[in-house]
């Protein structure tokens, strides 16, 4: 198990723990305008209407919990760390069930739940309750600054240059739950592909850009994942 494994998570790992993905039939995306929630232009026009939608969000966390998914993940890095290889999971999703499942080497590139950033200073606190626009920041104690640390569409994704460096001597790369819309996590493949890296694709059907792997695995993430992973720690040396 050595070499540097990279995998990528979206919404479709959390859906087994009763979080809904984006833009399946039953998705985020179907019932909410995301041009309303998710953009920084809407933050300006509406922050109430926003931080109301994340609010809700974040306070469902405390009804799920990890499943059998997020905890293969984090036993996979726990083995392939101590085989002597490199390991680097990097998740578009914004609950806090890797971490809960006990994944160590996280990127969270599309933002946190759990965090609030302030939009004067850039301080970044965590944030278990409901935000408001009336509540100070914690560093230079303005009101009406705080926003919920989560990438909004037409904003850069988070620690980008960690990612990239990692996808040049990637030689594993496995996509889990996600539909292969958005970029810059859509393109992770191909870049990891021409590292030399082999590719692999879980979701409960193929996606748009399932040509792009080596292996398409599809089924629910609860179940292919930690078969996935049982069979990597049988067959790699
Ligand atoms: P999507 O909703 O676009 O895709 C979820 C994928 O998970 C789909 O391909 C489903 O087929 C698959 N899926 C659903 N249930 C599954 C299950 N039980 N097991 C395995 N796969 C399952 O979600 P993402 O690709 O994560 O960004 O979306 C990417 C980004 O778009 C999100 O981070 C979010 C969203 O807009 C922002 O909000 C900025």
């Amino acid at each position: 198990m050595t070499g540097s494994l990279i995998i990528l998570t979206g919404a479709g790992i959390s859906a087994d723990s009763g979080l809904a993905t984006f833009r399946d039939a039953d998705g985020m995306w179907s019932k909410f305008n995301w041009q309303d929630l998710a953009t920084p232009e809407a933050f300006a026009r509406d922050p109430q209407q926003v931080h109301a939608f994340y609010n809700a969000r974040r306070a469902q966390l405390s009804d799920v919990a990890p499943n059998d998914a997020h905890r293969a993940l984090a036993k996979l890095e726990r083995d392939w760390m101590a085989a002597g290889g490199q390991f680097l999971l990097v998740t578009q999703n914004v609950d806090d069930l890797h971490e809960r499942s006990g994944s160590k080497n996280l990127i969270h590139m599309h933002g946190e739940l759990t965090k609030m950033r302030c939009v004067h200073c850039d301080y970044v606190d965590v944030a278990f309750e409901a935000l408001s626009t009336d509540l100070p920041c914690l560093n230079c104690r303005r009101a009406d600054v705080l926003r919920p640390d989560i990438v909004w569409f037409g904003e850069m994704p988070m620690q980008m240059d960690m990612i990239m460096e990692a996808l040049e001597s990637c030689t594993l790369f496995a996509a889990i739950g996600t539909s292969g819309t958005v970029y810059p996590a859509a393109g992770f493949a191909d870049l990891a592909r021409q590292a030399g890296a082999r590719c692999v694709e879980i979701n409960l059907d193929a996606t748009d850009i399932s040509t792009g792997f080596d292996e398409c695995l599809t089924g629910r993430a609860s179940d292919t994942v930690p078969n996935w992973v049982a069979g990597l720690c049988e067959t790699t040396p």
